[in-house]
């Protein structure tokens, strides 16, 4: 099961697309993020080699801030979300989790939910660029990417059991819906590891490239993206992402409101008469 039929909360089905606050900030300093914008892509590197890029609470703080500079900033356009050093992300940060007792626990696994959730709803394609360990938090921040590419030295996992804790940035949710809820079963309750090749195999990454390629690829990926209509594009994840939560009626009417409403945009105009005109669409966004 795919998609879940379950009926989706009141606010989905009343949800309009979020304000963007049209700014043009300088990019935020970060102490455990590399944060650049190019030609309108947000390359973001979790950057906390030493220790894998586990995720401790000041990364979460920061990560949290970069979803909103991406969200805010109309001269970002995409997003890719890759680690620095041989790990993407090698989950929560163990020495912290050890600490907790269950009230700050669970405020952490819903802080971390909601900057992913946030990053996955922030209007714009990201990709996840995964370099080597994903595992844990650092397989959940893939899974909350729209796409997966990984390089051939990727692994990745939910290896929480292994600690006597369950995933808690999304993986017992995001997981079963990308790869089927057998499929997720195993991997979470065995904590075992898959290489690129396995995943791929599995539906949790769309491509495997080779480790140098990695970052060309992924920026390639997302050019193609970005060259479509944004508004197109934005709209089709939001149909994806709420969709799948809902009735199939109620699905198939939230794609014909944006259907209609993507009639109403400059985009649309630009995008078929180019076609007509047999040349390229310069999209404005609008
Ligand atoms: N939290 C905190 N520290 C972590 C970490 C995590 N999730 N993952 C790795 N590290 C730290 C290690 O403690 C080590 O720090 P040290 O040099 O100060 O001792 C450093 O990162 C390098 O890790 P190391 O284990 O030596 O690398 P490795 O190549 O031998 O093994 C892994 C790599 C990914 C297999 C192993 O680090 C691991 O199992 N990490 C935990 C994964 C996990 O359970 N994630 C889910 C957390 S909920």
């Amino acid at each position: 099961m795919r998609c879940s039929t379950l009926h989706a909360p009141a606010h989905y089905l009343m949800s309009t697309p979020k304000p963007v606050i049209r700014s043009r900030k300088p990019t935020m300093s970060y102490e455990n993020l590399l944060f650049e914008v190019k030609d309108r892509i947000a390359f973001l590197t979790i950057n906390r080699p030493d220790k894998l890029n586990a995720l401790n609470d000041k990364v979460m703080a920061e990560l949290s801030q970069a979803v909103d500079e991406i969200t805010g900033r109309d001269d970002i356009g995409g997003v890719i979300v890759t680690g620095a050093g041989k790990a993407f992300v090698a989950g929560a940060d163990i020495s912290e989790l050890a600490q907790q007792g269950p009230f700050d626990g669970k405020a952490r696994a819903l802080r971390g939910q909601d900057v992913y959730r946030r990053l996955e709803t922030c209007g714009k394609p990201v990709i996840a660029a995964v370099n080597g360990f994903a595992l844990g938090g650092g397989c959940e921040l893939a899974m909350a990417c729209h796409l997966r590419i990984a390089s051939e030295k990727a692994k990745f996992g939910q290896p929480e059991v292994k600690l006597g804790i369950c995933p808690g940035y999304g993986g017992t949710q995001r997981l079963p819906r990308l790869i089927g809820k057998g499929r997720a079963i195993d991997l979470i309750i065995s904590g075992r590891m898959v290489g690129a090749e396995e995943a791929l195999q599995l539906g949790l990454v769309h491509k495997v490239v080779a480790a140098d390629d990695l970052m060309q690829e992924s920026e390639s990926a997302l050019r193609g993206i970005m060259a479509m209509g944004p508004l197109a594009v934005r709209l089709s994840l939001e149909a994806i992402d709420q969709g799948c939560d809902m009735s199939l009626d109620e699905g198939l009417l939230l794609e014909a409101n944006h259907f209609g409403l993507l009639a109403a945009t400059a985009d649309m105009k630009e995008g078929m008469g180019a076609f007509l005109q047999k040349r390229e669409p310069e999209f404005s966004g609008k």
